[in-house]
């Protein structure tokens, strides 16, 4: 099973990209589709669309717009689920010890990692950074 992560600019700017991946790689991840990307204002718009009407929208968007960041497709079983309990809360301060946004989150924005949170947004998440995706093979 396939999910998409981003490695955000917080983690990549403070040199935390390897540190980040090698943690998802220790607990079963498989790197299957990487690229370092810098968005643009309309891709960031585009990616977070859901939540446009959120009082943090604007600021989110500057966010992941102000430097590069590692979009990733990673494969394991149960890929969607166990993701999202390695990352850890979207506060790091309620994150559970030893989750990556406990470890190497800033705040509850600059918060190193995004994780797909269903199955379908994974599918829609992938072929957002990798449309190549599936004439590649990787859904199978
Ligand atoms: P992510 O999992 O990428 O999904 C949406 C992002 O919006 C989230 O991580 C945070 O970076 C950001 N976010 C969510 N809630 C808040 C909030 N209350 N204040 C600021 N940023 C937020």
């Amino acid at each position: 099973m396939l999910t998409l992560a981003i490695i955000k600019p917080d983690a990549v700017s403070r040199a935390k990209m390897g540190a980040v991946l090698a943690h998802l790689e220790r607990d079963g991840f498989v790197v299957r589709a990487a690229r370092l990307v810098r968005l643009t204002r309309p891709e960031a718009e585009a990616f977070y669309a859901v939540h446009r009407e959120r009082p943090f929208f604007k600021s989110l968007v500057a966010f992941m717009t102000s430097g590069p960041c590692l979009p990733l497709v990673l494969e394991r079983e149960q890929a969607v689920s166990r993701l999202r309990e390695v990352i850890g809360a979207t506060e790091p301060a309620e994150a559970a010890p030893g989750t990556v946004r406990k470890l190497y989150a800033e705040s509850k924005e600059r918060n190193a990692i995004h994780a797909s949170d269903s199955p379908e947004n994974a599918q829609r998440e992938v072929g957002f950074f990798f449309p190549k995706a599936e004439l590649e093979g990787l859904w199978g």
